[in-house]
């Protein structure tokens, strides 16, 4: 559904991403792991175009473009298909959670308002928070924030939702909600492409692990046997420093 080819991007003399390869398929949970600085950040913002890129392909449904010199017209309409959540959240703070859902469905995609309520409650009872609509963002914790970014993102029915580090601003009894949620989306078969410290998640629920360091994967494959038989000396070193640091939980 998606294939990246030689993905390269540079600040300056600094070189972010040295030439990723990526495929994710219709239905994949990818996980992206790596030390902080390793480029996953930049590589998500490649991928939907708030970052320009240097280099490299994209193959998205078939169609195939070069991300150095997308066309207006094109990213509009790749954007649509994809939805972003952000590590912060992002919501409208004058904007009630369920006009945080609809806003986007109003003003972009010129849904009728009725139309697009019904939808946003439907959202919002998806990630538990019917009972939320009329909160705004301070009256509600960032777990439940961070549910309300989620239905927002869902209620454009995308075909591949980026995540970066969705669970990481909030304080450690306000993850599992969210990680919960993340895996009943797993569950329904949601494409996702998730950059996470999160190792439960990354281990049990996505189905693919792509470890970056320094702006290259180092390595890349099934989730357990990442897990299990890390092939490369930096997973192995990865996965000791965050295991011996005892973030997670299993
Ligand atoms: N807009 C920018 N301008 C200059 N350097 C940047 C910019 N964004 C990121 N970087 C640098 O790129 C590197 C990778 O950053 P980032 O993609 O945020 O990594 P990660 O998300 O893995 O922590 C870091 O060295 C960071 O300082
Ligand atoms: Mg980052």
């Amino acid at each position: 559904m998606l294939e990246i080819r030689g993905l390269k991007k540079s600040f300056g003399s600094l070189e972010v991403l040295r030439g990723i390869d990526l495929t994710v398929n219709k239905g994949d949970v990818v996980a992206i792991l790596g030390s902080s600085g390793s480029g996953k950040t930049t590589l998500l913002r490649c991928l939907n175009f708030l970052e320009a890129s240097d280099e490299g392909t994209m193959v998205f449904d078939g169609e195939t473009f070069q991300m150095a010199q997308m066309r207006k017209k094109d990213v509009a309409r790749l954007r649509a298909k994809t939805a972003f959540v952000f590590q912060d959240y992002n919501l409208f703070l004058n904007k009630t959670a369920l006009q945080n859902v609809t806003e986007g469905l109003i003003v972009a995609r010129r849904m009728p308002k009725d139309q697009a309520v019904e939808l946003g409650r439907r959202m919002l009872a998806k990630v538990g928070l019917s009972d939320r609509e009329g909160h705004y963002p301070s009256q509600l914790s960032g777990g439940q924030q961070q549910r309300v970014a989620i239905a927002r993102a869902l209620a454009t029915d995308p075909e591949i939702i980026y995540f970066d580090e969705p669970t990481s601003a909030l304080d450690p009894e306000l993850t599992g909600e969210v990680l919960s949620v993340m895996r009943n989306l797993a569950e329904e078969g949601r494409t996702m492409l998730v950059v996470t410290h999160e190792m439960g998640f990354a281990r049990h629920v996505s189905n693919r692990v792509v470890f970056m360091a320094e702006g290259d994967v180092v390595e890349s494959g099934a989730s357990q046997d990442v897990f299990d038989h890390p092939q490369q000396e930096r997973t192995r070193a990865f996965l000791r420093n965050i295991y011996q640091a005892g973030v997670p939980a299993d």
